[in-house]
C-alpha cells in the first residue's frame, strides 16, 4: 500500500553549517517516536554528504538534478551525482524550477529517466497557476503535466514515482488550498493514474499536497482519502514547525 510521507523542501536556505545543526536537530527529536509516515528533507545539493552523516530514520532528498548524463555542462549536477551522496530522493518538476528556469515537461521527462536509472526517487511536482484555476481548467493542466513527463514510463518505473500536488497560488503565499480543494484533484490525479495504469498502480502512489501547508492546516489536509502527506516548504525551516506536521498524521 502506498506510504505516507512528509517532506521538507529547504528551497535556497541554509548555509552549510545551519543546514546540518536543522537536520541534526530533527533527527534527534524523531529519534524514538513512532511516527505514521515517512520523513524526508530535501536539502541544496552542498549539504547531502554531510547531512546524510547525521541522520538514519529521515529520508535525504536533492531539489533538483540535470537533464543529461554527465560532461560539459557548467553548474549542473547530474542525478548519478546526487545518488553518489546516498540520497535516495529527488524533486524533479518543481514550479519554481519550471518558472524561473524554463524547464518543460519534455526537458522534466529527462529528469526522471535520468533519476530513475540511478536508483532516486523522483517527487514529481505538478500543479496551476492562479489563472489557470480561475479559469476552471486546472484539471487538465495537472494531466497534462503528468501525461506529457510521466505516460511513457513502463508500469514499473510510474510505480517509483511520488506525485506532489502543488498549486502555485498556494506556495509561499499562506493562502492554502482548502481540504476539499486538495481532495478534489488528488482524486482526479489517481484517476487520471487509474485510467493509464490501472487500479492497483494508482491506489499505490503516494500523492503529496504542497502550497502553505502548517502545523494548523496539516490534519485536516492529511485527513482526506486521497492526501498521502505534504510537501513542505518555509514550515520545513525550523523543527518546531515541521514536527507538528510530522505528527498530523
Ligand atoms: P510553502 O510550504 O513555503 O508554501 O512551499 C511549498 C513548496 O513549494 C514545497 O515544495
Amino acid at each position: 500500500m502506498r506510504k505516507n510521507i512528509v517532506a521538507g523542501n529547504w528551497k535556497m536556505n541554509n548555509s552549510l553549517q545551519e543546514g546540518l545543526d536543522l537536520a541534526k536537530d530533527l533527527q534527534k527529536t524523531l529519534k524514538g517516536k513512532t511516527l505514521q509516515c515517512e520523513v524526508v528533507i530535501c536539502t541544496p545539493f552542498i549539504h547531502l554528504a554531510s547531512i546524510l552523516k547525521e541522520i538514519d530514520t529521515i529520508g535525504l532528498g536533492a531539489q533538483n538534478c540535470a537533464d543529461k548524463v554527465s560532461g560539459a555542462y557548467t553548474g549542473e549536477v547530474s542525478a548519478a551525482m546526487v545518488a553518489s551522496t546516498g540520497a535516495q530522493y529527488v524533486i524533479i518538476g518543481h514550479s519554481e524550477r519550471r518558472a524561473y528556469y524554463g524547464e518543460t515537461n519534455a526537458i522534466l521527462k529527462e529528469k526522471v529517466l535520468l533519476a530513475l536509472a540511478n536508483d532516486l526517487t523522483p517527487i514529481f511536482c505538478i500543479g496551476e497557476v492562479l489563472p489557470e484555476r480561475e479559469a476552471g481548467i486546472q484539471e487538465q493542466v495537472v494531466e497534462t503535466q503528468i501525461r506529457e513527463s510521466l505516460f511513457d514510463l513502463s508500469p514499473a518505473d510510474f510505480g517509483k514515482i511520488v506525485l506532489a500536488y502543488e498549486p502555485v497560488w498556494a506556495i509561499g503565499t499562506g493562502k492554502t488550498a482548502t481540504s476539499e480543494q486538495a481532495q478534489e484533484m488528488h482524486a482526479f490525479i489517481r484517476k487520471t493514474i487509474t485510467g493509464k495504469y490501472g487500479k492497483e498502480i494508482a491506489d499505490n502512489t503516494s500523492i503529496l499536497y504542497g502550497g502553505s501547508a502548517n502545523a494548523s492546516n496539516a490534519k485536516d489536509l492529511f485527513s482526506n482519502p486521497d492526501v498521502d502527506g505534504g510537501l513542505i516548504g518555509g514550515a520545513s525551516l525550523g523543527v518546531d514547525k515541521f514536527l507538528p506536521i510530522i505528527e498530523a498524521f
